[in-house]
C-alpha cells in the first residue's frame, strides 16, 4: 500500500518540476530516484509526515536532488557509474588515508598540491583535509564552526583552488575527503545572525528559548562536552535576549533537525561539496543530530534516520560519494552508524574505530593486550559493505571510550582503571614516560580525556630529552608497532600528518589566545619540513620512523588478503602480551597471513601448538613479509622480541 502512495507523490512531484522533465540526461537521475524514492519518502514521512506542509517540503526535497544532479560534471557522473559498478572499490586494501591541515602542513591549498609527492612517497593515497570553510578567526574550534558553508576561507584559498586540487589528485588515483559540519554553526552564520536579528524563520533554524524553562530540562540528561571550557549546554545570547543550545562552544549553535529546512539545507550543503569533487564527506559529530527532552540527545533513533535521509538522497544524486560517521560514542553504537538489519551501509560506509583506538593506548600503557584482546572480541559485528576507518592519533583528544563490561572481563575495576590511564598519559604515573595533558576533566562526573602527539604521549620526547637510547628506539617500535595494527587489522588505515616523522608536543598554540585554553591544539601543529627532511638521513628517528612505516604501507597494498571482507579472525593465546589474528581470503584457503604483535616491552614466547591447530607453522618456519626473514619455532615456542610485529605467511 505504502509503495503505491509513494509512487503517486513521486509523479506528482515530477509533474511540478516538469521544467526539467524531457532531459535526456536525466536518465540516471530518474532511474536512482525511482529506486530511492520509497526509502525517502517513508524516511521524510516519519521525520515531518504531520506537518501541514510536508508536500511542500518533499517538492524542496527533490528539487534539490535534480538541481545539483543536473550540475554534477562528466567526470564525476562518469566516476559514479563506474563506482556503482564496482561497488566494493573501498573495500580495497590499496586505500590508505592521512588527516592534515591545509595551512599547517603546507600554506594553502596551491601549496599543498606541490606537497603530493611527499604523501606519494609515504604511500597515502586518501586525503582529508581538514575543514577550510569560512569560520570566524578567534572562536573557530579548528574549522568546525562554520559561518558560510559554501566559501572557503580565503586564507586557504579559493573555490577554484579546491576543485584544481580534486583534479590533480584524481590524476595521482587519490581520494580526497572534506567535511561537512552537520550539527552546529558559527553564531555568526547567516541563519544565527538572522535569528538573533529577531526572524522567526531562522529561530527555527536552532533551539531558542526564552528563559531556562526548557534548558534546565534538557541539562538533567545531557552531559557536557567541553565541561572547563563550555560548560552546559545552552549559552544566553544577550542580543536576542534568549538561550539557545550550544552542545559544544558556547559560540556554536546546534541545528534544529525537526525543522524539515535544515536538513534540506543540509543536504544541498552536502551535494554541492560532492559536486566539487570530493569523494568522500565526513560527517561531523553526527551522534549529536537529534535533540530529544529527558534523553542524553546523543544516538537518538532520529539522528540514524537523518543520516539514512541523507545517504539515500546523495545515492540519487552522486551515488559515488560516501560518507564517514564521526561518531566517538560507545563501542556498541558505533557500528549503528553503519545502518543497522543491512548487508549495504544504508547511512555511512565508514566510520572512525573510537573503540579499536582506544584499545590501542590501554594496550600502550598496560603494555599488555588483555584489554585490546577483550576489547576486539566484544566489537560489534560490522556490514559487509562498510568499513572501518582505523587511527591511531588524529586531531581531537583521545576518549576511553571501551566498555565497562570490557574493562572488568579484563580484571580490573572499571573507575581504577580508566584513571591509571589518565595518570599514565599526563605523566602523573610514576616511571611514565607520556607527556601528554588532561583534556575535558570534569569534577562533577571524575571524567577526563587525553591530549597529546602520539610520539610524545609514547614517550619518544622525554627519551630525547634525557637521551635516553634505549628509551627512544623503544618509542620508535611502539609507533611502528600501533601502525602496524591499524594497517593490518581490516579497514582504512588513517595516518595523521605529523606521526610518520615522530612529530612532538607543540606548546606554540599558548601563544594564541583563541587557542590556549584548548590543548587539542598541543597536536595540530606546524608541519616542520626540515625535521621531514631528515627522514632521508639514515639513522635519524625520523628516517626510521618513515620507512618503517612507508615499508608497512607499500606492503599491505600487495596483501589482498588484508582488504576489508570481514576476513579477520582473532587467534586466543594464552601469553596476555599478545595481539594476534589471522586475515584470510574467503575463497582460497591457502592464502592468509598471519599478525602477530608483542606489546610487551620485554621478549615473550607463544607456543606453535595452538597456531598449528589453525593451519600455521605446519612447517617449521613461516616467513615474516615485514621483515622478509623466515621466522622458525625453538622447542616448540616461537621468541617474540620486545614491541615487534610480524605479519606472517607460509
Ligand atoms: C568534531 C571535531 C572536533 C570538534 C567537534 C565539534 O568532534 O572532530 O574537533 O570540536 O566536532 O564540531
Ligand atoms: C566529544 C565528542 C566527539 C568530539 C570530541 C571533541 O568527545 O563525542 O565527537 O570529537 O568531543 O573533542
Amino acid at each position: 500500500m505504502y509503495e503505491q502512495a509513494s509512487h503517486a507523490l513521486l509523479n506528482e512531484i515530477l509533474i511540478e518540476l516538469k521544467f526539467e522533465i524531457g532531459n535526456a540526461h536525466l536518465r540516471h537521475f530518474y532511474t536512482r530516484l525511482g529506486a530511492n524514492f520509497y526509502a525517502i519518502h517513508s524516511l521524510f514521512n516519519r521525520l515531518y509526515g504531520e506537518r501541514p506542509d510536508f508536500k511542500k517540503q518533499m517538492v524542496k526535497l527533490v528539487e534539490t536532488l535534480v538541481r545539483r544532479y543536473i550540475e554534477r560534471t562528466p567526470t564525476l557522473r562518469k566516476s559514479d557509474l563506474a563506482r556503482e559498478r564496482d561497488y566494493n572499490w573501498f573495500l580495497s586494501q590499496e586505500w590508505v588515508g592521512m588527516a592534515l591541515y591545509c595551512d599547517r602542513f603546507a600554506d594553502n591549498l596551491q601549496g599543498l598540491r606541490t606537497h603530493l609527492p611527499y604523501l606519494q612517497e609515504l604511500g597515502i593515497n586518501l586525503l582529508h583535509i581538514m575543514p577550510m570553510l569560512d569560520c570566524p578567526p578567534d572562536k573557530s574550534d579548528g574549522g568546525y564552526a562554520v559561518r558560510d558553508f559554501r566559501r572557503i576561507d580565503p586564507h586557504f584559498g579559493t573555490l577554484r583552488d579546491v576543485t584544481a586540487l580534486g583534479s590533480a589528485l584524481r590524476k595521482r588515483d587519490m581520494l580526497l575527503v572534506l567535511d561537512v559540519v552537520v550539527n552546529h554553526t558559527s553564531d555568526e552564520h547567516e541563519w544565527a545572525q538572522q535569528a538573533r536579528a529577531g526572524d522567526k524563520k531562522y529561530q527555527d533554524y536552532y533551539f531558542v528559548f526564552d528563559d531556562r524553562e526548557t534548558p534546565d530540562i534538557y541539562e538533567q540528561t545531557m552531559p557536557e562536552i567541553f565541561p572547563e571550557t563550555a560548560a552546559g549546554n545552552f549559552t544566553w545570547d544577550e542580543e536576542m535576549g534568549k538561550w539557545v543550545m550550544t552542545v559544544f562552544n558556547n559560540y556554536q549553535w546546534d541545528l534544529n533537525y525537526h525543522n524539515p529546512s535544515v536538513l534540506i539545507e543540509m543536504i544541498d550543503i552536502i551535494l554541492y561539496w560532492a559536486n566539487k569533487g570530493a569523494d568522500i564527506l565526513r560527517l561531523d559529530a553526527v551522534a549529536f543530530l537529534w535533540k530529544k527532552i529527558g534523553s542524553v540527545c546523543q544516538n537518538e533513533r532520529e539522528a540514524h534516520l537523518l543520516l539514512q535521509l541523507m545517504k539515500d538522497c546523495c545515492q540519487v544524486t552522486a551515488p559515488g560519494v560516501l560518507f564517514i560517521a564521526e561518531a566517538i560514542v560507545a563501542p556498541g553504537e558505533i557500528a549503528k552508524y553503519f545502518g543497522e538489519d543491512a548487508i549495504n551501509a544504508k547511512e555511512c560506509e565508514i566510520a572512525y574505530n573510537a573503540t579499536l583506538m582506544a584499545l590501542l593506548w590501554d594496550a600502550v600503557a598496560t603494555k599488555n593486550a588483555v584489554l585490546l584482546n577483550q576489547g576486539i572480541k566484544s566489537l560489534p559485528h560490522k556490514l559487509e559493505r562498510a568499513t572501518w576507518l582505523n587511527y591511531v592519533r588524529c586531531h581531537d583528544d583521545i576518549g576511553l571510550g571501551f566498555g565497562d563490561s570490557d574493562i572488568r572481563a579484563s580484571g580490573y575495576d572499571p573507575a581504577r582503571h580508566r584513571r591509571f590511564l589518565i595518570d599514565y598519559f599526563t605523566g602523573r604515573f610514576p616511571s611514565s614516560p607520556a607527556r601528554g595533558l588532561p583534556f575535558g576533566e570534569n569534577p562533577k562526573t571524575g571524567d577526563s580525556r587525553i591530549s597529546g602527539s602520539l610520539a610524545s604521549l609514547v614517550g619518544l620526547e622525554s627519551a630525547l630529552e634525557s637521551r635516553n637510547e634505549e628509551a627512544i628506539t623503544a618509542a620508535i617500535k611502539t609507533i611502528a608497532l600501533l601502525h602496524s595494527v591499524i594497517l593490518s587489522f581490516g579497514g582504512i588505515p588513517l595516518l595523521y600528518y605529523g606521526d610518520a616523522i615522530g612529530t612532538l608536543n607543540s606548546l606554540a598554540y599558548l601563544a594564541d589566545p583563541a587557542k590556549a585554553n584548548d590543548n587539542r591544539w598541543m597536536n595540530r601543529s606546524h608541519f616542520d619540513w626540515n625535521k621531514a627532511n631528515r627522514r632521508h638521513e639514515n639513522g635519524s628517528v625520523e628516517q626510521r620512523i618513515f620507512s618503517a612505516l612507508k615499508q608497512m604501507i607499500a606492503l599491505r597494498k600487495e596483501i589482498t588478503v588484508l582488504a576489508d571482507f570481514d576476513n579477520r579472525e582473532l587467534l586466543a593465546v594464552e601469553n596476555p602480551h599478545l595481539l594476534v589474528f589471522t586475515r584470510n581470503d574467503p575463497h582460497n584457503f591457502n592464502n592468509h597471513v598471519l599478525v602477530i604483535c608483542n606489546l610487551n616491552d620485554a621478549p615473550q614466547t607463544l607456543p606453535i601448538g595452538n597456531l598449528r591447530a589453525h593451519g600455521y607453522f605446519l612447517q617449521e618456519c613461516m616467513k615474516d613479509l615485514i621483515s622478509g626473514s623466515c621466522i622458525e619455532a625453538e622447542n616448540d615456542a616461537l621468541i617474540l622480541p620486545p614491541l615487534s610485529y610480524h605479519w606472517l605467511t607460509d
